[in-house]
């Protein structure tokens, strides 16, 4: 059962935290994934590296007040009638999903200042470095790069359960997601 004040759809500060988190999300695994396989000049590398923390850091901000928010909010109940293995995968996701948003940036994060490398964010604001600890610096590193990968895998189902909703159940789980219309 949803606790949700709108129990039946997103509000649009939902609506809106979704998008703008998705489209960042998705942009930031591409961006990670360039600067990994992509062979480019230190000069140029380094740059790039700066932004894609700085904007992984703006994420993690602005990450766990839309997570708290829908924490907050609760979920509005699943459209259509899916079998309940259906319903528990598409929750599943949900949640791996909402994970994602701070694990992926915090796990950036702890690779750097845990590898002894302050973090200057857009030139305004400077989180300085823990220290050199090489363990905790390499383990997150390795969470950042497979987390990735499985998070590739589960956007993946994610947009395929929704292609499914749309295509075959035609229900509204979209639309409700876009404009907050369920009919
Ligand atoms: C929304 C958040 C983020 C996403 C989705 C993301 C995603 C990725 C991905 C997919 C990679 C490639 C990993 C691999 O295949 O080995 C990567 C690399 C990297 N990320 Fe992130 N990242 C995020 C935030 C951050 C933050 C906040 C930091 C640091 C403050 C960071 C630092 C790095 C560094 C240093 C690399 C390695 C680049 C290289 O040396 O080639 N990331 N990221
Ligand atoms: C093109 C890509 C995407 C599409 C078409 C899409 C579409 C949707 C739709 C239609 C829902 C509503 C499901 C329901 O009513 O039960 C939803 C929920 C959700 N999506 Fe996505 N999504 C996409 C990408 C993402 C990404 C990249 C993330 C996070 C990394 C994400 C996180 C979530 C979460 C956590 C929910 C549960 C409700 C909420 O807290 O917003 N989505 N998505």
């Amino acid at each position: 059962m949803s606790k949700s004040n709108c129990p039946t759809t997103f509000d649009a500060i939902s609506r809106f935290n979704h998008w703008i988190v998705a489209i960042a999300m998705i942009g930031m695994l591409g961006f990670g994934l360039y600067l990994e396989n992509v062979d480019l000049a230190r000069s140029v590398k380094g740059p790039l590296i700066g932004l894609h923390k700085s904007i992984g850091v703006a994420i993690l901000i602005y990450g766990l007040w839309r997570v708290g928010y829908r924490l907050q909010q609760g979920f509005p109940a699943a459209l259509g009638n899916a079998p309940t293995w259906q319903e528990i995968a598409a929750k599943t996701v949900h949640w791996l999903l909402l994970a994602s948003i701070v694990i992926m940036p915090l796990s950036g994060l702890m690779m750097s200042v845990f590898g002894g490398r302050p973090v200057n964010v857009f030139g305004v604001l400077m989180i300085p470095a823990i220290g050199d600890f090489p363990a905790i610096g390499k383990t997150a590193g390795a969470v950042h790069a497979i987390a990735g990968k499985l998070l590739i895998a589960v956007i993946g189902i994610h947009v395929l359960g929704v292609l499914k909703h749309r295509i075959f159940d035609r229900d509204a789980t979209l639309s409700r997601m876009v404009t907050g219309r369920v009919e």
